[in-house]
């Protein structure tokens, strides 16, 4: 299997489920002209986020890199009318851009979107009594996702999702080289996944445009 045929079956797939979408494909505009990694979930997997927020019914989401907010947008629009999305990033320049695309998207009113290192901004959702959240995407520094995890938890409440984006990366979490701290965070993350009595969770590998990859899956019993 090559990539192109993973290409031609994504797009297939988006013509038949993805109308055209002014709001987001301005916001992969915006986000190119600022020159940000084009790393953002696909369309398909974007989709994908909202419908699970739709299942699980989420009025409150927690969203661990934002990079120019595409992700956080399909989030957001899965809440009900009172709902929010918080979403935390270290990088001063894709917050701006991030900021720059909710406003343009008019969902600036439902999202909290808060600057800085995400294992210094967690603490303050605590302190002030933000959450539960009933859904978490877990999608920043790999190195840190075992303690993402563990604030998810905290964070929690009995059923809510969490999702973690990128365990697969081209199989690297598994190479012989795969001893760098994304890789190894990304396997503590699921040493902590299987050791957890109160999470259940699974992993779906994915191909498509964004290559070899997969999200991981679980519910807080
Ligand atoms: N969820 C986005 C993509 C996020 S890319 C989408 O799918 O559209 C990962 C983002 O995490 C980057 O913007 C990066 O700056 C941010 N990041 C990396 N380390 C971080 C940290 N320690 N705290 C908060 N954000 C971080
Ligand atoms: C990278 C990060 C992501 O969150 C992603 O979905 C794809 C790639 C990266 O850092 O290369
Ligand atoms: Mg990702």
């Amino acid at each position: 299997m090559t990539q192109e045929q993973w290409n031609a079956v994504d797009d297939y797939f988006a013509d038949r489920l993805m109308p055209p979408d002014d709001a987001l494909a301005a916001v992969l505009a915006a986000n190119a002209a600022a020159g940000l990694p084009a790393i953002d979930v696909s369309p398909l997997q974007g989709k994908f986020l909202y419908l699970l927020a739709r299942i699980a019914g989420a009025r409150q989401i927690l969203e661990i890199g934002t990079l120019g907010g595409y992700s956080t947008i399909w989030l957001a629009r899965a809440l009900p009318a009172e709902g929010m999305v918080v979403t935390l990033e270290a990088d001063r320049r894709h917050a701006a851009v991030a900021r720059a695309n909710f406003a343009r998207a008019g969902l600036a009113a439902r999202i909290d979107l808060r600057e800085g290192l995400a294992l210094e901004t967690l603490p303050a959702l605590e302190r002030e009594g933000i959450g539960p959240f009933d859904l978490f995407f877990i999608d920043a520094d790999k190195a840190n996702n075992p303690d993402y995890l563990a604030w998810a938890i905290r964070l929690g409440r009995p059923g809510s999702v969490i999702v973690g984006d990128n365990v697969v990366r081209e199989g690297s979490i598994l190479a012989p080289d795969g001893a760098g701290p994304n890789a190894r965070g990304v396997r503590r993350f699921f040493d902590l996944l299987a050791g957890e009595p109160r999470l259940s969770a699974t992993a779906i590998q994915t191909v498509g445009v964004k290559g070899w990859d997969g999200f991981a899956l679980a519910v807080l019993g």
